[in-house]
């Protein structure tokens, strides 16, 4: 039990650094200077295509990190707890999943006319994970890591987004 819920968040590790670089990333200025969003600010039927929260560069610098985080963690071995194999290859998956997933979560959530930042509970925990897993069963994919990861990532990722809050990184607490 204790092997198989490590195992579900070394695999899914990628995708969740690479869900939280675009934040950092968004803080700094230089970057923000030349960022753009996806839609390029297009509107379809009278509301914004994705919103002005995904940009270009956080796309493709989550989707990276997510390989720089497979590629670090197909070099670290364990001894005692055999964990999933990931790989640059895997990690690029996951994170480019993670970014995907969570530009189609915001897809949704502006035909539902929540605006950018605003609240849509599991939707904006778990938009990601799908996503990753999606991408990630090109390589492996395992019920056991959806059901651990569905379970246990919306309690973390709403601790983690208010850590972000509280320390200036993030607009809002969720
Ligand atoms: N971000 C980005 N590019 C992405 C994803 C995220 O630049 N592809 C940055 C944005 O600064 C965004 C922040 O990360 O505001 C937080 O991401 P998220 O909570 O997913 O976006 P929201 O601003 O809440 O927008 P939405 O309502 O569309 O989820
Ligand atoms: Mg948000």
């Amino acid at each position: 039990m204790i092997e198989l819920i490590l195992s579900s968040f070394w695999f899914i590790l990628p995708a969740g650094i690479a869900n939280m670089f675009p934040v950092i990333l968004s803080k700094v200025d230089v970057i923000q200077k030349y960022n753009q969003p996806i839609d390029f600010n297009l509107k379809f039927k009278g509301k914004p295509i994705f919103g002005k929260g995904k940009t270009w560069f956080g796309f493709i610098s989550g989707g990276l990190i997510g390989g720089l985080v497979g590629l670090v963690q197909s070099s670290i071995h364990i001894t005692y707890v055999t964990l999933p194999n990931t790989t640059l290859g895997l990690g690029l998956l996951l994170g480019f999943g993670a970014l995907t997933g969570d530009l189609i979560g915001s897809l949704i959530k502006r035909r539902l006319n929540i605006e950018r930042g605003g609240k849509a509970p599991l939707l904006d925990q778990l938009d990601f994970l799908l996503g990753a897993l999606l991408f990630g069963s090109l390589i492996t994919f395992k019920w056991e890591y959806l059901i651990v990861l569905g379970i246990s990532i919306p309690g973390i990722h709403i601790l983690l987004n208010r850590t972000g809050y509280e320390m200036g990184l993030k607009e809002e607490p969720w």
